[in-house]
């Protein structure tokens, strides 16, 4: 039997998600959509040609895997909808909802992978830290390759936990490069340019660093390579050291990762009626 793939919820992340797997060649016919509202269900319809539900049940039936993609708020509402045929696959992408809330929610008889992907998805350049057990057959994971990687690239974590280090590093970490170009902005203004021509030379900077950055080459050799003895740029990257810019990443990751942990643990206790 061809793969049915019922997405659960039709906002953001489940269009790039979708609008990937469609860019890559794969079938509309495999993909259903589960969507609260109406104008988006039509919008789904029409820019994809995927068959779209105001309604689980039928969305769910016979599915070979859901794709779970309502706010993690949502979530437990969400599940208590949904009747799951035992062995289906459940691609989880909510921020902090554990593997054991979707098993005390949707059942232990299923093959649960938890994905934390990143906004650049929206453009199909993102990164996902996929995590599922050992007992996951290939099947399941090849599945859930396919669906995150058509919205960028794909990498398997060791254990759940380590889903909070890939939240710190790549979920949150598109808002670092931004704060920094932000700052690089303002100092630009206070050196004396104009604010648009400091906010044109920040982004283009940006823009431009991340597509050196595309290449094999490891971003310390890239730093090195522009960074000459004596020069201008030397003299910037040392204030930084002194700075402490290592210590207060350190710190921003290792702040994230909490949070995310504390996140999973309100969410987690409130699924148990804690
Ligand atoms: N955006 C990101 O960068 C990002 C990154 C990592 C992970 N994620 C995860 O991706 C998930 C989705 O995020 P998003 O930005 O795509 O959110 P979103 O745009 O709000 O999409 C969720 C959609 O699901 C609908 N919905 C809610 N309950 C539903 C139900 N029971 N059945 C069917 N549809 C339902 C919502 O409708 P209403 O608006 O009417 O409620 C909304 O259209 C979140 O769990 C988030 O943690 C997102």
């Amino acid at each position: 039997m061809s793969q049915v793939i019922a997405f659960i919820g039709g906002g953001n992340m489940a269009a790039s998600l979708i609008g990937g797997w469609i860019q890559a060649g794969r079938p509309a016919s495999a993909i259903r959509v589960v969507e609260l509202s109406e104008p988006r269900r039509e919008q789904l319809a029409s820019d994809y040609g995927v068959a779209v539900y105001a309604d689980a049940a039928a969305a769910v039936d016979g599915a070979t895997a859901l794709v779970l993609a309502v706010k993690p708020q949502q979530m437990r509402e969400a599940c208590a909808n949904l009747r799951v045929a035992p062995g289906t696959t459940v691609i989880s992408i909510a921020a902090g909802i554990r593997i054991a809330s979707l098993q005390a929610w949707l059942g232990h008889d299923l093959h649960h992978i938890r994905c934390m992907p990143n906004t650049p998805a929206l453009l199909g350049a993102g990164i996902t830290g996929l995590y599922t057990d050992a007992a996951t057959p290939a099947t399941a994971r090849a599945l859930a390759d396919a669906v995150l990687g058509a919205a960028g690239q794909t990498v398997w974590l060791d254990s759940e936990a380590q889903i909070e280090a890939v939240t710190a590093v790549s979920g949150s970490g598109p808002a670092y490069f931004f704060l920094v170009t932000e700052v690089m902005r303002e100092a630009g203004v206070r050196l004396g340019l104009s604010a648009e021509t400091a906010a044109r030379l920040a982004r283009q900077t940006l823009i431009g660093a991340a597509r050196m950055a595309e290449t094999d080459t490891d971003v310390a050799e890239l730093r090195a390579r522009v960074t000459s003895k004596g020069g201008t740029t030397e003299a910037a990257v040392q204030s930084l050291e002194n700075g402490g810019i290592r210590t207060i990443f350190n710190q921003a990751l290792e702040a994230a990762a909490r949070r995310g942990a504390e996140l999973g643990q309100q969410l987690s206790g409130e699924s148990d009626g804690r």
